[in-house]
């Protein structure tokens, strides 16, 4: 049997907020992204925050002339997409994961008539892809959304937020139905359930409940993602469009069941979201935790019909490391480490990278079984990588190996996953192209089998070099993963 099915499609993936860069011109509007400082490593808070954006806060980083804002400019794709497209398709790429800046379509959300500058844009990229036999994957809304949204109506905390992005995904399905045939409607959508305003747009002034307003705006996310989903089918037949988590795999710190029964309530906390938009329903267990936590939400009569009659086609999902969880009566001097927008407690059989992320090849296959058994849809890793300060030797290359290392080991387990019998329709490798840090802005933690020139204060050539990973990539996909 072959290790990869024969379609799989080898890939990488990006965000528009983390590379496109052209700030403010060809008619693109304020993003939630560009407010995003670039804060060094001395004065950053440890791990992840709440997300309290406030209104004052916006208003101070739309004036600010002194503060470094590198999701303005990220590597400027936005003037290399042919040169980094071409890159991408000679190491042989089957697809390429971007998203559509909202603000670039409709610069204040709620524009009646789409921006056409931004809509040729990415005519001009999907046409480059599909030149050079690139499946283009596309993400709705990835870490941001128009800016005025936010200052005028609370983001996703209002209602209102779901009739302007039904638009938004109605002009973008009907331009591009002939050139997009993947979709994504909202990047990792359970990073709502910790960060407010990266994944919400919600301010944090007169917030009662920050907790409610969180999950609030995930029930706005999620009836907006079922329409989306049913509009894309009517308008491309055709088309495959997907929801996606970011995944924490979770164990149990022992077999005392108290720590097993934290790692059920941990994992019910990350697949609620894929519950919803691959089931369609909310599922029972939220009941309690919303009571626990005093959530009451507005919802709609007839939202109930739209969630079952939106559920996504596959699921995606990120996948960086795994977590730990353990009873809360016993979590008294437990060291706690970073992981993708969330701190997990220290597993002790794992290493870390240079940011405390702990990775896991083995989690990624039984991610891999867990989501498949619960939800019997194809599965997709959209976003897989190692984070690491690349140098550039003597010899004027970046040998990587230990980036090869970790992608390997990934991409092993992938295939013993589907050999475990997982229906797997791909592998992105994030940040494919060396791009801005979601969580601290830096250009320094870089992903890329291809390195960009450029430093955390914006300075560089932004030239483009192949890394060793690159070659080896390249060798995976043209084998279909048989040589790794
Ligand atoms: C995911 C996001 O959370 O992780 C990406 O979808 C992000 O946008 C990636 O870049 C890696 O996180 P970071 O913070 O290292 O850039």
């Amino acid at each position: 049997m072959a290790k990869f099915p024969k379609n799989f499609l080898w890939g990488g993936a990006t965000s528009a907020n983390q590379i496109e860069g052209t700030f403010l011109e060809q008619g693109k509007g304020w993003s939630t992204a560009d407010i995003d400082k670039f804060i060094p490593k001395e004065q950053r808070k440890s791990g992840p925050a709440d997300n309290l954006v406030k209104r004052a806060d916006v208003e101070f980083a739309m004036h600010d002339k002194k503060g470094i804002y590198p999701k303005r400019n990220g590597i400027d794709f936005y003037h290399h997409y042919k040169e980094d497209i071409a890159l991408l398709a000679e190491a042989g790429f089957k697809m390429f994961r971007i998203s559509i800046s909202w603000p670039r379509i409709f610069p204040n959300g709620d524009d009646k008539e789409p921006n056409e500058e931004g809509l040729r844009f990415y005519d001009k990229v999907f046409d480059e892809c599909r030149k050079k036999k690139i499946e283009p994957l596309v993400t709705l809304s990835h870490f941001e959304m128009p800016l005025n949204l936010v200052l005028k109506q609370n983001g996703w905390l209002s209602r209102k937020t779901v009739d302007d992005f039904v638009h938004y995904a109605d002009v973008v399905f009907n331009r591009y139905k002939n050139k997009v045939r993947y979709w994504i409607t909202f990047n990792e959508i359970n990073v709502l359930e910790m960060s407010g305003f990266t994944s919400g747009g919600i301010l944090a002034d007169n917030i009662a409940n920050r907790k409610e307003a969180r999950y609030q705006a995930a029930h706005h996310q999620f009836v907006a993602s079922a329409l989306a989903v049913k509009k894309c089918h009517e308008i491309i037949p055709n088309a495959s469009i997907g929801a996606m988590i970011a995944r924490f795999e979770s164990y149990p710190k022992t077999c005392n069941p108290k720590d097993a029964l934290a790692n059920v309530r941990a994992n019910q906390n990350n697949l609620f979201f894929s519950d919803v938009q691959i089931r369609g329903y909310y599922p029972s267990y939220i009941k309690r935790f919303f009571k626990d936590n005093d959530i009451h939400l507005k919802i709609n009569d007839g939202d109930k019909k739209i969630l079952r009659e939106g559920t996504a086609d596959f699921l995606a999902f990120s996948y960086y490391s795994s977590m730990v969880a353990i009873s809360p009566d016993a979590t008294e001097g437990e060291k706690l480490t970073s992981g993708n927008l969330k701190l997990s407690f220290q597993n002790p059989y794992l290493r870390s990278n240079d940011w405390g992320w702990q990775f896991d090849p083995i989690g990624l296959r039984i991610a891999l079984n867990e989501l498949y058994d619960r939800y019997q849809v194809p599965l997709f890793v959209v976003e897989n990588g190692l984070g690491a300060k690349d140098k550039l030797s003597k010899d004027n290359r970046i040998h990587d190996d230990y980036r090869i290392d970790y992608l390997k080991q990934h991409i092993e387990q992938i295939g013993e996953a589907y050999q475990d019998g997982v229906e797997i329709m791909g592998y992105l490798i994030w940040g494919c192209i060396d791009l801005v840090s979601a969580s601290s802005c830096e250009m320094s933690k870089r992903y890329g089998i291809v390195y960009v020139d450029l430093d955390d204060y914006g300075k560089g050539t932004l030239k483009r070099k192949k890394k060793d990973s690159y070659y080896w990539y390249k060798k995976v996909v043209e084998s279909n993963g048989l040589i790794l």
